[in-house]
């Protein structure tokens, strides 16, 4: 088995391999000076089963060019088998046609990574499950909430706590997380505007005062979603607000919302690399993944099972 990266989230490949007890496959993945992207695969992967780390986070497209020409270089010299091992897919959030002549641009994603020869795919937190069946090659979606729900064990285990989803779409990922902490009650912010033009109006179904809230979403991106929620839970007298999110896209201002916000703290995962305003904000935590992917990893190779990694 061979783990090789691209360029999107090196720290995290290397971990992986850390756990796995191996290095990285020795390659160059770098730009021509108009930045098309060139690969060259220092090492022999004839007849090897490969697994490229990549996420396609920002700057998205080229990322996922990166991805793809791995993929090719992996295919061209001869790897017998190839996973595309995506923390972060991003394009996920164009998974159907909002309005007329619109794309779908998760499924061209999932066919590119295929055509470009993929075998396989390995991915955490799909922003929707149903993303799997855009790919007709294998594909495990991992979730984080058992990472989760160790950290929210260690730290608000005796805490009165309350899982929270940040709005209707994400119930079901809450009601999985509030499951793994003994049953956790669960309250959704459920956002209304009664006609058009009037401003949103948060309601809180659930009795949250007095709880320690912990708000469960997927992607935080301009933390707009998150930040309100988080005062609507404070208004509604929550005892505190703490907010786990898997995949900390973080754009534009995001940071500098989340540190003036009602949150207590912000927990993110490492599917992607955090920039440095993220590193150095004390309201964001980031956990590690390396260890669940690199599992996962090693199961796909000895062909064992990975859904027993959520059991
Ligand atoms: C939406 O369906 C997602 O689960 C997130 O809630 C959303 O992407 C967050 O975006 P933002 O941080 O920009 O509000």
């Amino acid at each position: 088995m061979k783990l090789m990266a691209g360029n999107s989230n090196l720290p995290l490949a290397r971990a992986v391999a850390a756990y796995l007890e191996t290095e990285l496959t020795h390659a160059s993945v770098r730009r021509f000076a108009d930045e098309e992207v060139f690969v060259e695969i220092h090492q022999n992967v004839r007849g090897e089963d490969v697994f490229v780390v990549q996420s396609t986070s920002f700057p998205a497209n080229d990322n996922l060019m990166e991805l793809l020409i791995c993929i090719d270089a992996l295919r061209r010299a001869s790897a017998k088998r190839i996973t595309a091992v995506v923390p972060y897919f991003g394009y996920a959030r164009q998974d159907r046609k909002p309005g007329p002549r619109t794309p779908i641009s998760a499924k061209l994603v999932a066919n590119l990574i295929t055509k470009a020869g993929a075998d396989r795919v390995l991915a955490v937190d799909l922003h929707a499950g149903q993303i799997q069946g855009f790919f007709d090659i294998p594909t495990d979606n991992l979730y984080a909430a058992p990472v989760m729900a160790a950290d929210i064990q260690t730290r608000y285990g005796s805490s009165d706590l309350m899982v929270v989803s940040p709005d209707v779409g994400g119930v079901v990922r809450a009601r999985a997380l509030a499951k793994r902490l003994d049953n956790a009650p669960l309250a959704i912010v459920d956002k209304r505007r009664d006609r058009p033009g009037q401003s949103e109006v948060m309601n809180i179904i659930g009795e949250v005062r007095g709880r320690a809230c912990i708000l469960i979403d997927d992607i935080i991106d301009s933390g707009g979603t998150l930040c309100n929620a988080a005062q609507a839970l404070t208004d509604a007298g929550a005892a505190s607000v703490t907010a786990y999110i898997t995949h900390g896209v973080l754009t534009g201002a995001a940071v500098a919302r989340v540190n003036g916000s009602a949150l207590k703290e912000l927990v993110i995962t490492d599917t992607i690399l955090a920039t440095e305003a993220t590193q150095q904000s004390d309201r964001i935590r980031i956990l590690t993944i390396a260890p669940l992917i690199g599992e996962a990893i090693r199961r796909i190779a000895d062909e064992s099972s990975v859904s027993s990694l959520f059991d």
